[in-house]
């Protein structure tokens, strides 16, 4: 089955195609950064023209790529949540008329279960059918959770974030330091000249479960509080914007205590149930400190890691095309194509 993904739920307008749900044909993004870096942050009325106008150019290059003909393809996918509304509906409407035009079903695909699929490309990783279960670090701008993956599409939220994603953290971070948009790449690349013991920021702890439900506390992650104690920080010593060395100092502060309160709450979770293959997806999986704590972690437990490729870190339609893929070829019935702007996972 080779399907036609398509991708528009921030700022990364992409199409791909990708047969078997795994194997990568063709992947093309046409990345908005610089559309969105003037104002600061993702203009959600930006975003949908940048998709209106670059998607269907980018739908037939990644058929082309791909090496195909549009009437090769079995069907299209498309996101459908969750993301920016406006942005959604235009991948959703532009799927859908793809699809109606060649007679083929179209599939909506959660967001967040894409980036989780985006470890099985390519056959990265072994699935958790014959391998054993996986627990996937999901970190991406919007979103940060700890997912207990035992198959195809079966999941279990683990822990979570009881205010800001560890992307979204990261890219408020870079703002109070004036290093741009996105903030993750910004600080990482301050980080490299800076000395991470200059600062001690908190390491975002959750003690109570009335912010958890029914989760255990100790594996959740807090953010605000990293926020807060660089934002007070700086009303105390401001930074001089020539003072490259201090912002630097404070890029590896910052970026020190974003991964830890990472890595800690998987810790936990090893700690107590040391039986799993440890996995990482999402933007921030590109992360290098990152990816380096989390081998320190997996060489520590004994437990295979799998990180994303970088390629497919950040936003791509073939994790979409993927898991679209997937989903049919199990002949799960196509959900009726709204939007899902809102849509969790596990
Ligand atoms: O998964 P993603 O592309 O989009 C969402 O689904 O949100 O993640 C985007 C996030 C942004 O917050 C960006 O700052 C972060 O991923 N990011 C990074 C790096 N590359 C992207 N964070 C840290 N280090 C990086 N190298
Ligand atoms: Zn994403």
């Amino acid at each position: 089955m080779r399907v036609l993904g398509v991708e528009t739920s921030c700022d990364e307008t992409a199409a791909a195609v990708v047969e078997g749900g795994r194997h990568v044909r063709s992947n093309a993004v046409y990345s908005q950064i610089e559309q969105h870096a003037e104002f600061g942050g993702v203009v959600p009325e930006v975003a949908s023209r940048a998709h209106l106008e670059q998607l269907p150019g980018l739908m037939d290059r990644a058929v082309r790529d791909a090496g195909l003909d549009w009437p090769d393809l079995s069907a299209v996918a498309c996101t459908q949540g969750p993301g920016l509304a406006t942005s959604l509906l235009i991948g959703c409407v532009m799927a859908r008329a793809a699809a109606a035009s060649l007679a083929l079903p179209c599939v909506g695909v959660n967001h967040l279960e894409a980036h989780i699929h985006s470890l099985f490309l390519d056959g990265r990783t072994a699935s958790p059918e014959t391998d054993g279960p996986l627990l996937v670090l999901l970190v991406s701008g919007g979103h940060t959770a700890l997912i207990e993956v035992t198959g195809l599409r079966t999941y279990r939220q683990i822990g979570r974030t009881v205010d800001d994603a560890a992307g979204e953290a990261l890219d408020k971070g870079a703002k109070l330091l004036g290093l741009g948009y996105p903030g993750g790449p910004a600080i990482e690349r301050a980080a490299e000249n800076g000395r991470a013991d200059a600062v001690d920021f908190p390491r975002g702890r959750v003690k109570s479960a009335s912010l958890t439900g029914s989760l255990e506390p100790g594996y959740c992650f807090s953010f605000s509080g990293i926020k807060t104690a660089l934002l007070y920080h700086l009303r105390e010593q401001p930074l001089d914007p020539d003072d490259h060395q201090r912002r630097a100092d404070l890029a590896a502060c910052y970026q020190a205590a974003v991964v830890d309160s990472l890595t800690e709450k998987m810790k936990r979770v090893l700690t107590d149930q040391p039986d799993y293959r440890l996995a990482c997806a999402g933007g921030v999986s590109r992360n290098t400190l990152l990816r380096n704590k989390l081998k320190a972690l997996s060489n520590r437990f004994g437990l295979p890691l799998s990180l994303a490729d970088p390629v497919y870190g950040t936003d791509n339609a073939a994790m979409i095309a993927g898991l679209g893929g997937l989903m049919l070829e199990r002949g799960e019935p196509a959900a009726p194509l709204g939007i899902q702007p809102s849509w969790p996972v596990g």
